[in-house]
């Protein structure tokens, strides 16, 4: 394992690489990333570097976001078939119905989606900007893409506007019932409950916050609790007590909170992908130039 970072190390150096990984992804991963975010943070990140070479430790649509994002510069991907359920629950085709259907309204789409979804949208959200994205919006009317309860938690903090909803929904996320959160709260009185919005709307009606996984990061770093129950994929407890190593995080062990796509990225594909140029993203510039104007927008509206 040393001799594997260390040749990490190098290679970065040499090719004037940088490596951002997702707060989902295996400790060691994160342990030698130059950034662990959330979806959002890493878009931004990967906007403003200036490295030639940009590996993104996390599924197939962040790394397209970072190439879209970065154009003339290398994205590697250290595993191709890392993708995500969620976005692959949504069409091109059925947004083009949902826009025919629904004529006035805008479209915002997750970024746990393709390229091709993106460059349909009128703005790409995650889940730390879609509330005050939404809320930005001139529409009244908005179809909200793919998941479901991402969009109604947006619903419900955003009562003005009229959102449409998709029925795509996290694996992971989905299944955790307000039962599975009420007996780990029953065994930790006191614990603090913090919740992703992809957690459907019952279960969310168990949680002291709902945040993103940048939301959680930046709870936590203020201190001001002693024990967390984490309702989101297990990854991020390594994140989090890094940021507070006193306190306590217990995630769900039934059921677990794996994302079987963020786990096959190891360090040992990191270094094969530094060293033989990996997977590198492409995207068709048609789509590409579509799905920048969606993710431009999602980085001026997140004000
Ligand atoms: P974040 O936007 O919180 O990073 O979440 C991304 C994701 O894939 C959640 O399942
Ligand atoms: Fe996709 Fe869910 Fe995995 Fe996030 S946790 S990458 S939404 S499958």
């Amino acid at each position: 394992m040393d001799d594997t970072i260390r040749r990490i190390a190098a290679l970065k150096k040499d090719k004037n690489a940088i490596i951002l990984a997702h707060t989902y992804t295996r400790p060691e991963v994160q342990d030698i990333a130059d950034v662990v975010g959330d979806s959002f943070e890493l878009a931004v990140r990967a906007a403003d570097s200036a490295a030639e070479i940009i590996v993104l430790a996390g599924v197939r649509f962040m790394g397209e976001t970072a190439a879209i994002l970065t154009p003339g510069r290398t994205v590697l991907l250290p595993v191709a078939d890392a993708g995500c359920p969620l976005a692959d629950m949504i069409t091109p085709e059925q947004v083009r119905q949902l826009k025919a259907q629904y004529p006035g309204a805008a479209v915002a789409c997750y970024v746990n989606s393709s390229v091709e979804v993106k460059a349909l949208s009128d703005v790409c959200v995650t889940s730390s900007s879609a509330v005050r994205i939404v809320r930005n919006l001139p529409a009244k009317q908005v179809i909200f893409v793919p998941d479901r309860n991402l969009g109604s938690w947006v619903a419900e903090q955003v009562p003005e506007k009229d959102i449409i909803l998709h029925s795509g929904f996290c694996p992971v996320h989905h299944k955790v019932s307000p039962e599975d959160v009420r007996k780990v709260k029953a065994r930790h009185p006191g614990a603090v409950v913090l919740m992703h919005p992809e957690c459907m709307k019952e279960t969310r009606a168990e949680a002291d916050h709902i945040l993103s996984t940048g939301g959680m990061v930046a709870l936590v770093k203020e201190k001001k609790h002693e024990r967390y129950i984490v309702v989101t994929e297990s990854g991020i407890t390594h994140t989090l007590r890094r940021h507070d190593p006193a306190a306590e995080f217990i995630d769900l062990s039934n059921p677990t909170m794996y994302c079987q796509n963020m786990k096959k990225i190891t360090i040992e594909t990191i270094l094969r992908s530094l060293d033989e140029g990996g997977t590198a993203v492409t995207v068709a510039s048609d789509i590409a130039e579509k799905a920048r104007y969606a993710l431009s927008r999602m980085l001026e509206l997140n004000r």
